[in-house]
């Protein structure tokens, strides 16, 4: 039995976990090949269509690979015919290497077709390195695979194979990546190639204003989803850590976040001393965009409270109905004493240190609850009794209660990261979990 062995990446857990929970299927763009639509070439549509592509075709290559196996116990003639199919989809139909003797996976551009058609360009995008490293590997896969085809026994199809293979999932790459270790995924996640039809595209330094992508110089720095769509059809997940929840939108900032911070405040500083802000405006930004006048600086950092303060966000009324409604409605799952059981913990260290590693502020976790929870019968629970158990969890957090009862609606003050309060309303057991009356 053939061993095909590619450098796996472990996916992001954590942030898979939360996009699950919120309803959102953390599809990646692999498993999405757009069709090729029509539209103006060099247009943020018609980039994104072909990046789609080269993926998808990408992939298909890769599994063909991987399927490989089962044709290889059928004898040579089978697995040439793998690796054959794999290099149709990596160069296309128009290329001297494809093989009418066998099936193309992919589409007639290939791989390599979709990547030169992005790069045949005369302004230089930033995701250009990127792009020829995918260039790069998906050449050097298609040379493995002719390696493959040649190969006499079943020891160096194997060996080339597996060689292909490790290309093939350096081209892809990840989306947590955004210089030349991104592949095309990674271009797809941070980069203009992420912009699909008809979104709204923003200035990538500021706050979003909308739903749509923040772009600053070819960078994505966010994209921005509005609440009530999630729970909707599949969004691709861009593959970065940090979620904000700011005017009624998740905003999930990529991984070239921080580098579009950094340039956005170089680009500040130095217009400052040189040029009135109308000659700072990158194409397609708005022009007024560090005026002091005009919207707020981006990465809000949303005040991050953890540690240094202890909001009162329910009455102690709303908790103790709430640990009612816990134990009918939740505790089968998160345990009764909150500690997590076949779902994750809700209260105490385990729970915290997951809140504070993720960001999960107070407005995340009603979201979770509201929206997905109870697992078994999502919204069934009135919007009185998902009020009193979110109560019951900061309360068993060791959250203070006070005067304002916790609301039925997303709210501003509900920004508060989830770490351990300090000062604790309580005392903690053991396991950081205050008893709640
Ligand atoms: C049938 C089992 C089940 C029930 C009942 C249930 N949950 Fe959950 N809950 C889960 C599972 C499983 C997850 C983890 C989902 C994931 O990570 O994809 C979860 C996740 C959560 C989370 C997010 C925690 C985290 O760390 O990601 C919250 C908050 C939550 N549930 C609250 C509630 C509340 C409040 C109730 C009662 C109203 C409830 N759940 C009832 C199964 C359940």
């Amino acid at each position: 039995m053939m061993r095909l062995n590619a450098e796996m990446r472990a996916p992001r857990p954590s942030l898979h976990a939360l996009l699950t929970a919120i309803g959102i299927a953390a599809a990646t763009a692999a498993v999405i090949p757009a069709p090729a639509r029509a539209a103006t070439p060099g247009s943020y549509e018609a980039d994104h269509a072909q990046a789609v592509a080269a993926l998808a075709d990408i992939q298909a290559a890769i599994t063909t690979i991987m399927h490989a196996e089962d044709a290889a116990t059928a004898g040579p003639a089978a697995y040439k015919t793998a690796s054959s199919s794999a290099i149709n989809a990596l160069v296309g139909s128009q290329d001297s290497s494809f093989s009418t003797q066998a099936a193309n996976p992919g589409d007639e551009v290939g791989a390599i077709g979709h990547v030169n058609q992005l790069l045949d360009r005369a302004s230089s995008p930033p995701w250009v390195p990127e792009l020829h490293g995918v260039l790069v590997n998906a050449q050097a896969a298609v040379s493995a695979l002719q390696d493959a085809n040649n190969a006499h026994d079943l020891d160096s199809y194997e060996l080339s194979a597996s060689r292909a293979l490790t290309d093939l999932e350096v081209a892809k790459g990840r989306a947590s990546e955004y210089d030349s270790l991104g592949g095309i995924s990674g271009a797809l996640a941070n980069t203009a190639l992420a912009v699909t039809d008809g979104a709204a595209v923003e200035n990538g330094c500021m706050a979003p204003r909308h739903a749509g992508f923040g772009l600053y110089q070819g960078y994505l720095s966010y994209r921005a989803v509005p609440l009530s769509s999630i729970g909707g059809a599949g969004i691709d997940n861009p593959g970065g850590a940090k979620i904000r929840l700011h005017n009624g939108m998740l905003v999930f900032y990529t991984a070239a976040a921080p580098q579009v911070v950094q340039m956005c405040g170089a680009t500040h500083a130095e217009a400052q001393q040189t040029m009135p802000e109308t000659a700072l405006s990158p194409t397609h930004v708005s022009p007024a965009v560090f005026t002091s006048s005009g919207p707020s600086p981006l990465l809000i950092e949303a005040a991050d409270t953890s540690g240094g303060n202890a909001p009162a966000l329910y009455t102690a009324a709303q908790a103790s109905a709430g640990a009612q409604v816990y134990a009918q409605d939740c505790a089968s799952c998160h345990g009764a004493n909150l500690q997590g059981v076949a779902a994750p913990a809700l209260a105490g260290k385990d729970f915290q240190k997951t809140a504070i590693s993720d960001k999960y502020s107070v407005s995340i976790i009603r979201t979770i609850a509201t929206q997905n929870m109870p697992l078994s019968n999502p919204g069934s629970l009135s919007d009185t009794q998902y009020a009193d158990v979110l109560a019951y969890l900061l309360a068993a957090n060791c959250y203070p209660a006070g005067t304002k009862p916790f609301p039925t609606q997303d709210e501003p003050a509900l920004q508060v990261i989830m770490g351990p309060p300090s000062p604790p309303s309580g005392t903690a057991d053991a396991n950081g979990v205050c008893a709640v009356h």
